[in-house]
């Protein structure tokens, strides 16, 4: 087992252990004093194949157990899923004392996490991510939210668990697909700062998930903890995510997070280096581990068009856009770019 501690304002553990589903009662216990009642949150998919196991898990340690199963996918994270989880929390009459436990995805761990920071103005809550974007990415940090018709986690709060309990067995019902969205935020994690767990995963080998995981849970550990409410150094995690998210609006939403990611490390990683900021080795290097785990690096649209779409994006401040250009495997750093540079600099990185 490894444990990993996050050390923001509330500090808590990440556990990463195989088999770590089967402890999750006591180990929740352990992190959560005096709790009594849980509601065990998982979309349909995720109860069916862990749900039982995480109860009996629970109730053995003495914990009573209600579960909320709501339909699987991001059209599930909205107001109107929020609140029918809170009214259960209401109707069912849950205290300070009690808590809940997010079992699942991003989605799940966002929605929870948003019921635990609002629901009698915060109480506790416990994740267990079962994918590896939920375990590399928003298992760490704090930040909670549910869309709205207007956009994508619009509604949120910052609330930290009490308790990250990672089972890598779990990942091993997951689609090649949504095994390989996560894999993208990790080869993410290596190139902002972490140049064992990029060569982890450059090989085409099959990494040790476990140890994967476990390094980009580090490192983004490290980053949140001194930059909790996302003054600067917290900005390095958006690597690539300036024009992943381009993609994404450009595509109708049709290509998934972590391969849109894949897409933009690789078109800036390309433009940083025909504009002489990185090493001449780099794009190379960033092409072959993303390919190697199964993730694209061509990008469907042209740089006018990405040009348009990042303008709608909410991270943009005046005439500049802050980019985040990497200059060797483990070093990234902040670049304000003026709009005026960022077509003929899209256009080189589009040129591969
Ligand atoms: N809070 C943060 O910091 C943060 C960071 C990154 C992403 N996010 C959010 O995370 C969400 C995306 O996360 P996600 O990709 O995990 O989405 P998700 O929770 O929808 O999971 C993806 C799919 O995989 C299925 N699934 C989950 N675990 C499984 C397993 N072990 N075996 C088989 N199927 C399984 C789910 O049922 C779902 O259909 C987005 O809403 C995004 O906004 C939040
Ligand atoms: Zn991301």
């Amino acid at each position: 087992m490894q444990a990993i501690r996050i050390e923001t304002g509330k500090a808590y553990d990440v556990l990463v252990e195989n088999g770590g589903l089967f402890t999750l009662g006591e180990r929740t216990l352990a992190a959560c004093e005096g709790a009594s009642r849980v509601l065990l949150v998982a979309d349909d998919t995720v109860d069916a194949l862990y749900g039982k196991t995480a109860e009996t898990s629970l109730t053995s340690a003495g914990l009573a157990v209600s579960r909320f199963v709501f339909p699987h996918g991001e059209a599930s994270k909205t107001v109107s899923t929020y609140l029918s989880l809170i009214s259960r929390l209401a109707a069912e009459r849950f205290t300070r004392s009690d808590i809940l436990v997010a079992l699942g995805g991003g989605v799940t761990g966002d929605l929870t996490g948003f019921a635990a920071a609002t629901y009698l103005r915060g109480i506790r809550f416990v994740q267990v991510p079962t994918t590896v974007l939920a375990a590399v990415d928003s298992s760490v940090g704090g930040k909670t939210a549910v869309d709205l018709p207007e956009g994508k986690n619009l509604l949120g709060a910052f609330h930290q668990p009490s308790l990250v309990l990672l089972d890598p067995n779990t990942f091993d019902t997951l689609p090649k697909d949504t095994f390989a969205d996560g894999i993208a935020e990790a080869i993410k994690t290596g190139i902002i700062g972490d140049p064992v767990l990029f060569s982890l995963l450059e090989s085409g080998q099959a990494a040790p998930i476990a140890e994967v995981v476990a390094r980009s849970i580090a490192l983004k550990g490290r980053i949140v903890a001194e930059d909790e409410r996302e003054g600067g150094l917290r900005q390095l995690l958006n690597l690539g995510h300036t024009v992943a998210h381009a993609v994404e609006l450009l595509s109708g939403m049709t290509v998934t997070h972590g391969h849109a990611v894949a897409i933009g490390i690789s078109v800036i990683a390309h433009a940083s280096e025909k504009a002489g900021l990185c090493d001449a080795s780099l794009p190379a290097r960033i092409d072959r581990a993303l390919q190697n785990n199964g993730l694209p690096t061509t990008c469907p649209y042209a740089a006018e068009a990405l040009l348009d779409a990042m303008l709608s994006d909410k991270k943009r401040s005046g005439d500049a856009l802050t980019l985040i250009i990497p200059r060797k495997i483990g070093v990234c750093e902040r670049v304000k770019l003026p709009l005026g540079q960022l077509v003929p600099f899209l256009q080189k990185g589009l040129e591969g």
